[in-house]
Formats: C-alpha cells, structure tokens, sequence
C-alpha cells in the first residue's frame, strides 16, 4: 500500500524529526557550551587569565636576566663581597687549597687570571689543559656555574654555583688571596 504520497509523507515525518532533532541538540549544546564556559569564566579562567602574563612575564624577566648576567657580571663583581665569598669557599675546601700545595684540584690561590691548567705539578684531565685561555672573572664565573658545561670531560666533580652573586663573591674572595 505505499504509494508516492505515503512515501512523501513518511520522508518528510523523517526529515521533520531529524531537522527537529539537529535543532535541539544545536540549541542544548549552544546552552551547554554557554554554561561551561560560564563555569569556565568562574573558575578556571580567571586562573588562567593570571597564569599566562605571570608566565609571560617570567620568562621575559628570565631573557633579561640571562641577557643581563654576562655583561652585568663585572658590575655585580665590583660590589661583590669577599667575606662572603669565604664562606662559599666552603664549598671548595674539600678539593682546593690556598696554600700553593694541591689536594684532589689544584690549589687557588692566585687562581684569578692565572693560564688554565697552570698550577705545576697537577695532574689536570685533558679537557682541561686543552681548554685554553685564562681565568679572568668572566670565564671564571662561567666555568664555576657550569664546570661541566663549560669544560666537559673536567674531573672536577663539582655541581656549580648556580647563583651569580655566590660566583661573584668566591671571585671577589680568590682575587684577594695570592
Ligand atoms: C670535588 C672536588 C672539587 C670541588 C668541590 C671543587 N673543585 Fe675545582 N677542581 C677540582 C679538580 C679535580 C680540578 C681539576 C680539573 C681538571 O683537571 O679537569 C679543579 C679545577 C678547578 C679550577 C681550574 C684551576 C686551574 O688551575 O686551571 C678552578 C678555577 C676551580 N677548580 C675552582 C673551584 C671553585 C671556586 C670551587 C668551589 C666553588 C671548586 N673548584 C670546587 C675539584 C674540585
């Protein structure tokens, strides 16, 4: 019994419902989304509207930083302290002397612009008496932040000063022990 009009009308009930359908779930998911992102606005966003510039802002401060620390490094030296730079010594006791007599490394007194790799007598590892130049602060201040970085396969088993004013300090103290 299905002819041309029933089929119609059975097409179209269908497509009405279906059409009906798409509509309500557009129209709820337009009302969920508003809700969530209402939800959103209350709690997450504001979070996130704060995370992102202190993000922004710490790793803009972290480039001027970076920037700042090597030609900065010779002003932070000449206000550094020498006594506190004695304490960070500490540090390096256990290895180094300032007597002239070397321990496990070679000893530091008048180590600042001293040839690398020039205390007679010490058994430096290669990569250090290949490494070159001398110790002035600046490649002073980098080795000590980074000793491993700065000359890999160095047998000086020492993590590094992270902090630049602790580096600053130990020069300031080294410089004034001959
Ligand atoms: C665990 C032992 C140890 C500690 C701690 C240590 N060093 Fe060293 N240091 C060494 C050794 C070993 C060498 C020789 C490295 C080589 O030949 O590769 C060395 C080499 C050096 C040199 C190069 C000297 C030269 O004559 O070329 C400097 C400068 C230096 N150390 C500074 C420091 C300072 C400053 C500290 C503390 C902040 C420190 N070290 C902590 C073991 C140590």
């Amino acid at each position: 019994m299905f002819n041309t009009m029933t089929v119609t009308k059975a097409a179209g009930a269908l497509i009405g419902a279906l059409l009906f359908l798409l509509l309500v779930s557009w129209f709820a998911s337009s009302l969920y989304h508003v809700g969530s992102s209402g939800h959103v606005a209350e709690g997450e966003a504001p979070a996130q509207a704060y995370t992102i510039p202190v993000e922004e802002a710490a790793s803009a401060e972290g480039e001027e930083a970076a920037a700042e620390d090597g030609p900065d490094f010779a002003t932070l030296l000449a206000s550094a302290d020498a006594a506190a730079g004695e304490k960070v010594f500490g540090k390096c006791k256990s290895c180094h002397k300032l007597d002239g007599t070397d321990g496990v490394g070679p000893h530091l007194n008048g180590v600042v612009g001293r040839a690398v790799a020039a205390a007679e007598g010490f058994a430096y590892s290669d990569a250090m008496k290949a490494h070159g130049g001398a110790w002035e602060p600046e490649p002073l201040q980098a080795f000590l932040a980074d000793p491993k970085g700065v000359v890999p396969g160095t047998k000086m088993s020492f993590a590094g000063l992270k902090k630049a004013e602790d580096r600053a300090n130990v020069i300031a103290y080294l410089q004034t022990v001959n």
